[in-house]
This record gives structure tokens, C-alpha cells and sequence, in this order.
């Protein structure tokens, strides 16, 4: 029977059933007495998780006995540099930096050049090398800790890396990654060596401190099959089990399906160097509307904002709780048009990317502060 949906680290097809997803991935939702626990040492909790866009994790509750215990950990996320980046790939970014704040912990961020290279048949290495430069501005445009935060360029840091890569590639044999990944006959034999590459900045903490330092991965869940393979070899080299928290996808502009992705087409997607009539034309344009077909029968029956993707997105934006409220409640008695609704997002957009772009250009001054070299 065909799937409903498919998540792999590559693509996000259909409308994605996040409770079957979390079965079968063999993960699990964050239950609201682990919230608690976070919220104990956090004081305030994020948006994203008071609204369960991070919904789901791998061992977050060990980490956080251990985190009382007196136990220090560390974070790990990254970006596979194909192009600019996207409103997408600042969801968990910005929940990240969040966490880094929260607890004061180094955050290790690898930008995987070599990925994008050996994935994408028309990126040249060049490429691939500009734009981790470029999307790692806007990283450090969020305002992660310079002291604490160290951005691994995969082929500039490949003296390190190699080495903890090929301890785990020797630990994981074809059929496992043809298994977890849908590796084929015609697949290239660097990306069967690839998920070797992404599991090893989960160890790298412990190798660099010699001490046996967890991580806590904060990423969608289309990421979550390379945990699998990290996590099990990590006994086998004595490391600790990498941890995982998982967010839902930010939808494509054009529809409730799939994830914003930028193979998905640029109407689907704003990216952060969208100037404001970009933004302003593409969701005008494309954003679905949950709105009715009149303005007469919108202004009686009110729209439907759990399928309108400016709401949606707008859930993922805005932090006041309040006010998105509002927003939902407004739109679904038919007082908020769908244009009006539209409006909101493309100032909320706006407002943040200004502010983005100059925070990007300054990081440019930082960025040699930010890269770990070996
Ligand atoms: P990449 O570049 O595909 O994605 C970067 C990060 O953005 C997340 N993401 C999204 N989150 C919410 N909504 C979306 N529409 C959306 N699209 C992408 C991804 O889950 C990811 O967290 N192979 C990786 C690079 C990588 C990495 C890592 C990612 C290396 N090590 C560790 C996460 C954690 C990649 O190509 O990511």
C-alpha cells in the first residue's frame, strides 16, 4: 500500500501524520512532566515548546536526570549548505540559541559541505564551501554565544572529523545504511560513507574534553534516521547515546504537504535575502488561504486557520501567545479576512528580516571567531 507520507533526510512528501511518524521512527513525544522538568531549570519555556512544534525526542528525559545529577551536556545541529538558507532552517536555530542561553552550553554546529556535494549531482565544491560561509552568517546573526559556539565546516575541519568518521563507519555495514537511508545499487559510495560524517560531531564534545559529555541534537524530525545509526555504534566506542529533540516542519507556503524545502520551488519558500516585496509578492501570491471563496460567506462562516499557512506559520513566529490567539479566533468567527490575515504574516516576516540582514552583516566581522579549526 502506498505511504500517506514520507520523511527522510532528503525529501518530505504529503501531509505528515506526526504521531504514526514518531511510531515509526521509534521516538518519543515529550510528555508534559518532562516540559515541567525543562521549565524547573529553564524559569520560562520557549514558544516552540509550549506549542509542541518540538514535540518529540530520543533520551531527553536521561539527559535531563543526568543535567540534575550535575552532569554537563552539549548541543549539536547543523545545516547542509545548498543554497541560502530559508525561514525553515531558522526554526530550530533559533530554538537552539534558546538552549544555549538557557543552559550555558556549547553549542557545536556543523555546516556539511561534502553532504551537499556529493548529494546534489549539479553543486560544485565551491559552491558548496561559499555558501556554508553564507548561511553560517546567518547563524551567527541569531546571536549565538561566540565563546560557546563552534561551527565545523565539514572539508576545513576533515583532519578531526575524518578520524572519528571512519571509527563509526567501521562499525556500520552497507545493509544498515541501505536500511535506514534507502541507499540503492546506483547510489554513490561517498553517501553510503556519508551518515559516518554526521554521526561523529555527536562525539566530538567528549573527544575534545575527554570527558564523556552527551549531546542534545534540536531538529526537525527529518534528521532523526542519522541518531539511530549514531546511537548505536556510540556504546561500541564508548561514548554516551547522543539525545535528540525533534520539531515538526515549517509547511511550504503552497500547501498544508510536504515541508518548506527549496526543491519544493521558490514559491513555496522565503529565503532570509528575500527583500520585503519578494516576501510581500510570494505570500500574497501563494500563501494557501484557509479562507472562504466570498468575502460574504468568509464574514458568516469565518475561515479555517488550522489549514491557512499564514496562521500556521505564524504559529511558528510569533511568540505572544496572545495575540496569535487572537488571530485564530478573529479568522475563524470571519471578523479577520484572509488578506488581513496575509498582511500579518508579511510584517511579522519583514519586521524580523530587516533586523536579520543587518545582524548578518555584521556577523561578517565575527565569523572567524565562530569556525573551529584543527
Ligand atoms: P538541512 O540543511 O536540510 O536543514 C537544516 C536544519 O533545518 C531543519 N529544517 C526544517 N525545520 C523546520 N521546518 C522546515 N521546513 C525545515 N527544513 C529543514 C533540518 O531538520 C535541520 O535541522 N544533513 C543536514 C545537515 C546537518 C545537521 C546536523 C542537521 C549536519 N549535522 C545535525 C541537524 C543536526 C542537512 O542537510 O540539513
Amino acid at each position: 500500500m502506498a505511504k500517506d507520507f514520507i520523511v527522510t533526510p532528503w525529501e518530505v512528501k504529503g501531509e505528515v501524520d506526526y504521531d504514526k511518524l514518531v511510531e515509526q521512527f521509534g521516538t518519543s513525544i515529550i510528555s508534559d512532566d518532562l516540559i515541567n522538568k525543562i521549565k524547573k531549570h529553564t524559569g520560562k519555556l520557549h514558544y516552540m515548546l509550549r506549542r509542541k512544534i518540538f514535540f518529540s525526542h530520543r533520551d531527553l528525559d536521561i539527559l535531563m536526570k543526568e543535567y540534575e545529577q550535575g552532569k554537563k551536556f552539549a548541543l549539536y545541529t547543523g545545516r547542509g549548505p545548498s543554497g541560502h538558507t530559508h525561514m525553515g532552517h531558522l526554526i530550530p536555530w533559533i530554538f537552539t540559541k534558546w538552549l544555549q542561553d538557557a543552559f550555558d552550553i556549547p553549542l557545536y554546529f556543523q555546516m556539511t559541505d561534502d553532504e551537499k556535494f556529493l548529494c546534489k549531482p549539479k553543486l560544485t565544491q565551491e559552491e558548496t564551501k561559499k555558501f556554508s560561509y553564507e548561511n553560517a552568517l546567518d547563524l551567527i546573526a541569531l546571536g549565538f554565544n561566540p565563546k560557546k559556539t563552534f561551527i565545523i565546516i565539514d572539508t576545513e575541519y576533515s583532519k578531526t572529523l575524518y578520524n572519528i568518521a571512519i571509527q563509526v563507519a567501521k562499525k556500520v555495514t552497507a545493509s544498515n545504511a541501505k536500511a535506514v537511508f534507502g541507499f540503492t545499487n546506483e547510489t554513490n559510495i561517498g553517501m553510503y560513507f556519508w551518515p559516518a560524517v554526521q554521526a561523529a560531531p555527536c562525539f566530538l564534545p567528549s573527544i575534545l574534553s575527554g570527558e564523556k559529555i552527551r549531546t542534545l541534537i534540536p531538529a526537525a524530525i527529518d534528521q532523526d534516521p542519522y541518531w539511530r545509526i549514531a546511537r548505536d555504534v556510540a556504546p561500541k566506542l564508548g561514548y554516551p547515546k547522543t539525545a535528540a529533540i525533534h520539531c515538526t516542519f515549517l509547511p511550504a507556503l503552497t500547501g498544508p504537504k510536504g515541508k518548506m524545502s527549496t526543491s519544493e520551488g521558490m514559491q513555496s519558500t522565503i529565503f532570509t535575502t528575500d527583500d520585503e516585496k519578494t516576501v510581500r509578492n510570494k505570500i500574497m501570491k501563494y500563501a494557501f488561504s484557509g479562507g472562504k471563496d466570498t468575502l460574504k460567506e468568509h464574514r458568516k462562516h469565518g475561515g479555517n486557520p488550522d489549514i491557512d499557512i499564514s496562521y500556521r506559520w505564524l504559529r511558528f513566529l510569533e511568540d505572544n501567545d496572545k495575540k496569535l490567539k487572537k488571530i485564530y479566533d478573529d479568522y475563524k468567527s470571519g471578523k479577520l479576512l484572509s488578506g488581513e490575515l496575509k498582511q500579518i504574516l508579511v510584517d511579522k516576516l519583514n519586521n524580523f528580516l530587516k533586523k536579520h540582514r543587518e545582524k548578518k552583516e555584521k556577523a561578517k566581522k565575527q565569523l572567524d571567531k565562530f569556525i573551529l579549526k584543527d
